[in-house]
């Protein structure tokens, strides 16, 4: 394991106080806070290398190109995948699902098949399909919650039938916490020859994520909770899947040739996806994340979240009128714990937390049917991440304590 006092130092943010008092980080699945080196990465890039990339044959714009692209080969190393060519750039997990909505599930969804999501996506792995189903005409089903905040299994045989083609779900719940067996998913999804996308925004920051073990056929996350800028993200597939695909966005370096006569032909995978002039110093970053992250080890982040949702969940169950959404045992969740207060609007938690110096975030979450499902229209989460400590957690107590007296009757 590491040393958190240690690893706080190197995260400025971390140094500095919100309304007179130190800062206490508690929203990390909305965004991480950066390290230094990552900061730095970025800075140097545009002190020393600044130049477009894949264009000049200029000493700067070969310095450029190899740093940005050298970091495909960082996110190949990070998730195991086979090779850079299926390593895409895009500027977050939500262009990735609108990435493979406008280009898989336009050019094969018709209105005879089926999409299926579950019933505890983020809006973004929602709303790309309602568009193209209004398109399309095709069926999007959803697999149902349960009370204890997890996908009801039972449903899923009536659901994926051989009209789905595509099943994409979130690996780890933004709201719920809840980690989703995706292997047995994608084992059950590929035996009825659907496709399967996994929402990996909320897990490959926090745990080991290997796509040959999982069996997955895509994957998008962002750099921004994982301790990278944003305006960055990845979206991975499955070689001979994005051989077949046809382009996203149109524009420079996505193509071979480009005749007014002719039309166009694409360029090769990795850059047929990539329109226009990239997002250089925020891969740069991610690759300074990557390192970082690497350093550390994902199975030690994972365990020292583990630990550290294990002390929260037990210190906030000691707080009158809290009901948590989402499963209670640490090993089932992400770093997440999101609840409700009795008579303390969400809105008023996270405001009266916010006079203490300690940031959560307070809504849907981007998941209004998730909260629909429950009965409620918000709730507060405090989300945990590798430099959190127990103190924060009891800091985060008192604030609720204080929420408690200002406002509940
Ligand atoms: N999806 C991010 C969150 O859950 C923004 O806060």
């Amino acid at each position: 394991m590491y040393d958190t006092p240690a690893l706080r130092e190197q995260f400025p943010i971390l140094q500095t106080t919100v309304q007179g008092k130190p800062l206490i980080y508690l929203d990390s699945a909305a965004t991480s806070q950066k390290p230094r080196e990552v900061i730095e990465s970025m800075n140097r890039y545009y002190y020393e290398s600044n130049a477009n990339v894949h264009r000049g044959i200029h000493t700067l714009s070969e310095r450029a190109t190899q740093a940005y692209e050298g970091v495909r080969k960082k996110v190949v190393r990070f998730i195991n995948a086979s090779s850079v060519r299926e390593i895409i750039y895009t500027r977050n997990t939500t262009e990735g699902i609108n990435l493979l909505a406008n280009t898989w599930g336009r050019a094969t969804l018709t209105s005879k098949d089926a999409v299926l999501i579950t019933g505890m996506e983020h809006h973004s792995n929602i709303v790309p399909w309602q568009i193209l189903q209004q398109q399309l005409g095709f069926e999007l089903r959803h697999v149902p919650v349960t009370d204890g905040g997890e996908l009801d299994l039972d449903a899923l045989p009536r659901l994926l039938d051989s009209k789905v083609k595509l099943f994409s779900f979130v690996h780890v719940s933004n709201v719920l916490g809840t980690i989703n067996p995706v292997e047995m998913l994608v084992r059950q999804a590929h035996e009825v020859g659907a496709l399967v996308h996994i929402d990996g925004a909320q897990s490959v920051p926090h745990m080991p994520v290997d796509v040959q073990a999982l069996g997955c056929d895509f994957l998008s996350f962002s750099s921004h909770k994982m301790c990278g800028p944003t305006g960055f993200g990845i979206f991975w597939g499955r070689r001979e899947l994005l051989q077949e695909m046809p382009p996203f966005f149109g524009g420079g370096d996505m193509i071979s040739v480009v005749s007014l006569e002719q039309g166009s032909t694409w360029a090769e995978l990795p850059h047929k996806f990539e329109a226009g002039t990239p997002s250089i110093a925020e891969a740069i970053g991610l690759g300074a994340a990557i390192d970082f992250l690497s350093e550390l080890g994902m199975d030690n982040v994972r365990q020292h979240e583990i630990e550290l949702t294990t002390y929260a969940m037990e210190a906030l169950s000691e707080v009158p009128g809290i009901r948590f959404l989402g499963p209670l045992d640490p090993h089932k969740k992400g770093g997440v714990a999101t609840f409700t207060l009795e008579g303390v609007h969400p809105h008023d938690i996270a405001a009266t937390l916010d006079e203490q110096g300690i940031a959560i975030r307070a809504g849907h979450h981007c998941a209004q049917p998730l909260h629909e499902r429950f009965g409620i229209p918000a709730s507060a989460r405090a989300s945990f991440y590798l430099y959190n400590e127990p103190s924060e957690v009891d800091a985060l107590v008192v604030g609720l304590r204080k929420a408690q007296a200002l406002y509940a009757l």
